[in-house]
């Protein structure tokens, strides 16, 4: 079946869609992405996302090609036009299209990509169960607060992870865990929350906000502070945050069992109240 995708203001089947061999997005990974959640055909955490963005285009010293209210439209009708009740909005803002050169000519017009992808994002196998992580070195940027498009070392250490036979991989730096590939990291301990604090080391995730919002409203004691892999090993309980896992409980972290191996407590009830609360609030 083939989607409809969104480019540059026209609504088109994916493979009439067409994006220059000069965008800077390809060729230079100078761009920025969100990816948002569907759940029963409304958008959760839509302004997170959207003010998000609008901050990633701004340290790049890119201007946000669309307001908030267009960006909600667009997706509105991107939903609408392929039937997306349940799954994800990718949506991609590059700087645009110039011949190659390190320098870029200033007012480049930005291309803008967003395409839909169907899941059932609220019955996880992966969150029944539990999943395991390795660690590996953070190679990344320095500007990891950016949500750019630079995603090749967060691929190969997935990839790394796959092929170990786990599940993904938390990445380690001067000895302590800054985040997942692609989702934001946490234990538990004694019932308190450990999540990194916020900085450059880390994206700031929506999906974060949102469940430390709610587990301090449960009266959960919330804890930001960075932590290492032996420290996690050693938790009650581990598990991750992103838009497109919600709260997924860790259970194996370099092999070794995360308190008695299975989702614990803390992670299963923090999924119900995300996901209770995002069906509420979600527009
Ligand atoms: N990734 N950390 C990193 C490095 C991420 O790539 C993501 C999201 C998160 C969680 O952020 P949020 O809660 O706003 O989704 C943390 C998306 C889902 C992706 O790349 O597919």
């Amino acid at each position: 079946m083939s989607r409809i995708v969104y480019v540059n203001g026209e609504f088109l089947p994916e493979d009439q869609a067409k994006v220059s061999v000069f965008d800077r997005g390809f060729l230079m990974a100078d761009g920025v992405y969100e990816v948002t959640t569907v759940i029963d055909g409304k958008l959760v955490d839509f302004d997170g996302h959207a003010a998000r963005l609008v901050r990633s285009l701004g340290e790049l010293d890119m201007d946000a090609p669309h307001s908030r209210d267009e960006w909600l439209a667009i997706h509105r009708e991107l939903m609408h036009r392929n039937d997306l009740e349940n799954g994800l909005i990718y949506l991609q803002v590059t700087r645009g299209a110039t011949d190659r050169d390190f320098t870029w000519p200033e007012g480049l017009e930005q291309t803008v990509v967003l395409f839909t992808q169907a899941k059932n994002v609220t019955e996880s196998p992966a969150a029944k169960r539990g999943i395991s992580v390795i660690s590996v070195p953070d190679q990344r940027w320095r500007r990891r607060d950016i949500k750019t498009v630079q995603l090749l070392y967060p691929s190969m250490a997935k990839m790394a992870a796959v092929r170990a036979g786990a599940d993904d991989a938390w990445l380690v730096e001067d000895g302590f865990v800054t985040e997942g590939t692609s989702n934001n990291a946490y234990i538990v301990k004694g019932g308190r929350i450990v999540t990194r604090d916020l900085s450059h080391d880390i994206l700031h995730g929506i999906t974060r906000a949102a469940v430390l919002r709610y587990a301090r409203e449960a009266q959960m004691e919330v804890v930001e502070r960075p932590f290492t892999i032996e420290e996690a090993q050693a938790a009650d309980e581990a598990f991750i945050t992103s838009a497109s896992s919600f709260v997924t409980p860790v259970v194996k972290i370099d092999g070794t069992t995360v308190g008695l191996g299975g989702p614990g407590p803390v992670a299963k009830r923090l999924r119900e109240i995300y996901i209770d609360e995002s069906r509420k609030a979600a527009v």
